[in-house]
């Protein structure tokens, strides 16, 4: 069973006194990377809320908002060819921030490693993430959350948040959902000419030659700086960067477990990969 909810108020009454929620935010667009996410929660939870928004406040002035893909319709579509005939999801499209705060929204500032790789070249992103998370939250109550490991340090932001706020939600990473070519799945490849969707695997190919780089144990943590360094003076990585897995502090010494992150540029998109590994012994 899906029912779809506009209303925040509607949402909230019939979700009142419901067990185990699990909740898949997200700005639709669906496809495989999502509904994994969706799939996971039907698995572990009564009941899934998922959220349909196109966030206008996690969107910097200049970046796609207008353009970005809003297909409702095909999302409930998609959902629904995934439930089985017990499942019961509640999908949630609000259609203003109006509906959402009706007593004036208060952007709230994201705590955690916010102002290095997206947030250093997104100003203000993470603030409008965790401004529409907490709201949703306190509005869906959810005892499980499902972020996608495809945007490492928003799932790491969340994470933050829910330890900073002591809130009872378990937050669950899911791995990355790819193409057959190898590049993650985003609802933004959609916006690639088919050109640039041959280049979008430099991306994924650059992150597993650096982790082969690493793991050979040939080479100092200065020598891999120094290679980053090299791979940043190509315009087209924004960032390629090295960091622990758990909070994304900066790598003191290569045998830990750590992630590998890039946001590569074509066009006017930006592509985000990363690749979680422990380093050599
Ligand atoms: P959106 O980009 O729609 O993504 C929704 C969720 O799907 C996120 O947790 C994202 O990491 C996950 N996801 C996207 N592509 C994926 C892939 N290829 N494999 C696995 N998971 C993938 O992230 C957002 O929306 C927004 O910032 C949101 C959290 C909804 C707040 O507005």
């Amino acid at each position: 069973m899906l029912t779809v909810f506009h209303s925040a108020l509607e949402i909230q009454s019939a979700l009142a006194n419901k067990k185990e929620i699990g909740f898949v935010p997200t700005m639709g667009n669906l496809h495989p990377g999502h509904l994994s996410l969706i799939k996971k929660s039907l698995q572990e939870n009564n009941l899934t809320v998922i959220s349909i928004y196109v966030n206008p406040t996690q969107f910097a002035i200049g970046e796609d908002f207008n353009d970005y893909p809003r297909t409702l319709t095909e999302d409930v579509a998609k959902i629904k060819k995934i439930l089985s005939h017990d499942d019961h999801v509640l999908v949630f499209a609000p259609t203003s921030d109006a509906e959402l705060y009706p007593h004036g929204k208060k952007v709230i500032t994201a705590t955690g490693p916010c102002d290095i790789l997206e947030g250093s070249l997104r100003a203000g992103h993470f603030d409008g993430v965790v401004t529409i998370v907490k709201k949703l939250f306190e509005l869906i109550a959810p005892h499980r959350a499902y972020f996608g490991k495809k945007d490492y340090q928003q799932y790491v932001i969340i994470r933050e948040l829910v330890k900073m706020n002591q809130w009872p939600i378990q937050i669950i990473g899911m791995p990355i959902i790819r193409e057959a070519s190898g590049i993650a799945m985003s609802s933004r490849n959609s916006f690639l000419s088919p050109h640039e969707m041959l280049s979008a695997i430099k991306l994924r190919e650059t992150l597993l030659q650096l982790k082969s780089v690493i793991m050979s144990k040939n080479y100092s943590l200065t020598q891999i700086n120094q290679q980053l360094a090299d791979y940043n003076k190509d315009p087209n990585f924004n960032y390629l960067a090295l960091h622990t897995q758990e909070s994304l502090a900066p790598v003191s010494t290569l045998n830990q477990k750590m992630i590998l992150l890039g946001n590569y540029q074509l066009g006017t998109t930006k592509l985000l990969d990363n690749i979680e590994f422990e380093g050599p012994a």
